[in-house]
């Protein structure tokens, strides 16, 4: 009784803070004060912009973050971060099938983070989406503001940092996010990404579902489960671009800060160029270059169905002074309308039952309320949490 008091009230608090979040994502962007640092245009511009120019040796103050939220690195020995043969999922013996469903479960257990090899998309693919990305990223500046998008459910959405009109320091990073699935968008320029995008798309949302159908049965599900319980005919995919140009000050900014994604799967390639960053037993663990394979990290909603058996893993993006990176990630989520609760199968254990410990959300709320805000850790992931069952 008491509980269901607490759940009610953590409910009330959270529609109140979704509204207030909404009201502020609704106002635009609130300009610098530009006496504060003169080195920073009011209007915010691209990251790209700022990096070219000429004789760029240091970066503006709105662009340092502290030492600690870089953190100590460590390197874990080559090959310990999961590596999963897609391959053998898909048309491998009964018996290295199931092998794979079990090393799943394992990387999402102990990891929350792995990576696909054998996953059949040509390479040649993979260049060509880099590349039309590029593109997008080398137009000018006012034919991307076309792009740029007013809401943060638009389907088109270009801009720098992460949520320029809630944050006080900017990250290293333009990005482009295009909703791709259940309805397909695309920037019309430059030409030929459309068709490219589409291409990759489809061959990564095919991935993602295998991978999910293997991460169903690694939980003691049907394989269908997830497709099934998420609507993931359905299910939103986004694609997300980022650009990190070259930096003069690597060890003082930041392209990503500390973050859980939102969504079940996000599947990333870059371009040759490392950056990104997990944390593992509470230490941050560089990813490295695998060109060829796609890194794939679990996000909160797999953490919500599974009520904490697979949790939602930290991963940060760096920058460095060595070249421009880009990466992609594609983020595979429930259908918008989709309300994500832990499922029942996991409230019950060998112990006897098993309260939740997250409240069921509409996923369009979550997305928007992540969206909305500053790109915090798993501050979001927070926010739907019962702490005190
Ligand atoms: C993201 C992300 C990391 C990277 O787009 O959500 O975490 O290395 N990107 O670009
Ligand atoms: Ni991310």
């Amino acid at each position: 009784m008491c509980e269901h008091i607490y759940i009610h009230i953590q409910i009330i608090q959270l529609s109140l803070s979704i509204s207030l979040s909404l009201s502020m994502a609704a106002e635009t962007a609130s300009p610098l004060p530009s006496n504060t640092f003169p080195s920073q245009p009011t209007k915010i511009t691209s990251i790209k912009t700022l990096a070219e120019s000429p004789g760029l040796t240091s970066i503006p103050a709105t662009y340092t973050f502290t030492p600690d939220l870089h953190g100590q690195v460590t390197s874990v020995p080559e090959g310990s971060i999961p590596v999963i043969d897609y391959s053998l999922l898909i048309s491998g013996t009964p018996g290295q099938r199931s092998e794979i469903v079990h090393e799943l479960g394992r990387a999402c257990q102990d990891w929350g983070f792995f990576m696909v090899i054998n996953h059949g998309v040509p390479q040649k693919l993979l260049s060509s989406i880099l590349d039309g990305c590029k593109g997008f990223f080398d137009l000018a500046e006012e034919e991307k503001q076309e792009f740029k998008g007013n809401n943060v459910l638009d389907p088109i959405r270009s801009g720098t940092s992460f949520n320029v009109s809630v944050e006080k320091a900017f990250y290293w990073r333009d990005f482009l996010k295009v909703f791709v699935h259940p309805v397909f968008y695309s920037p019309t320029k430059p030409a030929g990404l459309s068709e490219i995008s589409l291409e990759y798309s489809q061959r990564v949302r095919e991935i993602a579902r295998g991978l999910l159908t293997g991460i169903s049965e690694s939980l003691g599900l049907e394989g269908s489960y997830i497709d099934k319980a998420l609507n993931l005919e359905r299910g939103k995919q986004i694609f997300i671009a980022n650009l990190y140009p070259t930096c003069p000050q690597p060890e003082l900014a930041m392209g990503m800060p500390p973050h859980s994604d939102h969504g079940l799967l996000t599947l990333l390639i870059q371009n040759g160029i490392g950056g990104l960053q997990i944390q593992h037993k509470g230490k941050w663990v560089n990813v490295g270059t695998h060109s060829n394979s796609f890194l794939v990290n679990t996000g909160d909603h797999l953490e919500i169905l599974s009520n904490g058996r697979y949790k939602s893993v930290l991963h940060r993006a760096m920058v460095n002074n060595k070249g421009t990176r880009i990466s992609i990630a594609m983020a595979h989520g429930p259908s918008l309308d989709s309300v994500v609760s832990p499922a029942p199968e996991f409230l019950v254990s060998s112990k006897g039952d098993e309260p939740a410990a997250y409240i069921g959300m509409k996923y369009k709320d979550y997305l928007e309320l992540q969206q909305s805000n500053k790109l915090d850790g798993k501050s979001c992931l927070d926010r739907v949490r019962i702490s005190a069952v």
